[in-house]
């Protein structure tokens, strides 16, 4: 199979937008605009012009979203969708742009970055044979495994933060109004954090990374994407002994701020 057509891209794109309240039937459409948001603001490595592509792409998911939430307006129900639309804070509410802006962030937040999380952890798993060996006889060393998943090749390597304030950093100073690209990827494996930093141990010590960022604007999914990995590879784990590789060298998407495989082949024997 390829793991990601056929599990860690509908998994965590069924999740996010049954939760908001699209219905399955639209994954497909969403997933184009997708697809050309993501390869402008995941900073493509090719040099093709793609701003274009990506303003369609979000034309796209904008008419989409505003269609159903003046369906929602009409007849609110049980979802994500609706619940914004009533949300109100010290008699505050957010206009039907800020529900727009958000259905779209969420849903863009919440596929691609869980695909690549399932995607990229798989592959260094199997990669690691002894890793998994360990899994597989102790399934409590899941919630480990995720968090050194995460740490050792996370979905989003870097992020953009325009400084609030001037920052010391060694011997220079960041200054208020700096853009400043953190990458959470070298962080991840600073050897003064992390001993070993370049080997995969799902035993190491969890949580202490920072692919969720930190702060104030910490990952607002981390929680659900961490449930959805658990539950794909406690069950791929369990269902298929003999999983293994089909190609050691995939596709890696050409992208910096988001990292991922363009599909992942594998195989097993015949029970
Ligand atoms: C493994 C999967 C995921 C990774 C690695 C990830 C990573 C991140 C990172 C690094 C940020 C901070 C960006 C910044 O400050 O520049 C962030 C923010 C955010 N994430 Fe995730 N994310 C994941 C899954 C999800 C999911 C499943 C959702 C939605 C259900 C989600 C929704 C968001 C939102 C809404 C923000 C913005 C939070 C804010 O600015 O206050 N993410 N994520």
């Amino acid at each position: 199979m390829d793991f990601i057509r056929e599990l860690a891209f509908p998994l965590p794109a069924t999740v996010i937008a049954g939760l908001m309240g699209a219905p399955e039937e639209d994954l497909e459409p969403i997933k184009t605009w997708s697809d050309r948001l993501a390869a402008y603001l995941g900073g493509a490595v090719d040099e093709r012009d793609n701003f274009a592509e990506a303003s369609t792409g979000i034309a796209g998911l904008v008419d989409y979203f505003r269609t159903l939430l003046r369906e929602r307006a009409r007849r609110p129900r049980d979802d994500l969708m609706s619940l914004m639309l009533r949300a109100e804070h010290e008699g505050d509410r957010l206009t039907h742009d800020e529900v727009v802006a958000n259905c779209i962030l969420l849903l863009f937040a919440g596929h691609e970055t869980t695909t690549n999380l399932l995607g990229n952890g798989l592959f260094h798993l199997l990669g690691h044979p002894a890793q998994t060996a360990l899994l597989r006889a102790d399934p409590s060393l899941l919630h480990g495994a995720v968090e050194e998943c995460l740490r050792y090749d996370g979905p989003v390597p870097a992020t953009v933060k325009v400084a609030t304030e001037d920052v010391p950093w060694h011997d220079r100073t960041i200054r208020r109004g700096d853009m400043v690209m953190p990458f959470m990827a070298s962080a991840n494996r600073d050897p003064r954090q992390f001993p070993d930093p370049d080997t995969l141990d799902v035993r190491r010590p969890a949580e202490r990374h920072v692919a969720f960022a930190w702060g104030i604007h910490f990952c607002l999914g981390a929680w659900l994407a961490r449930l959805e990995a658990r539950v794909v590879l406690d069950t791929v784990f369990r269902r298929l002994p003999g999983l293994g590789l089909a190609s050691s060298e995939p596709r890696w998407k050409p992208m910096i701020f988001l990292r991922g495989l363009e599909a992942l082949p594998l195989s097993w024997p015949r029970p």
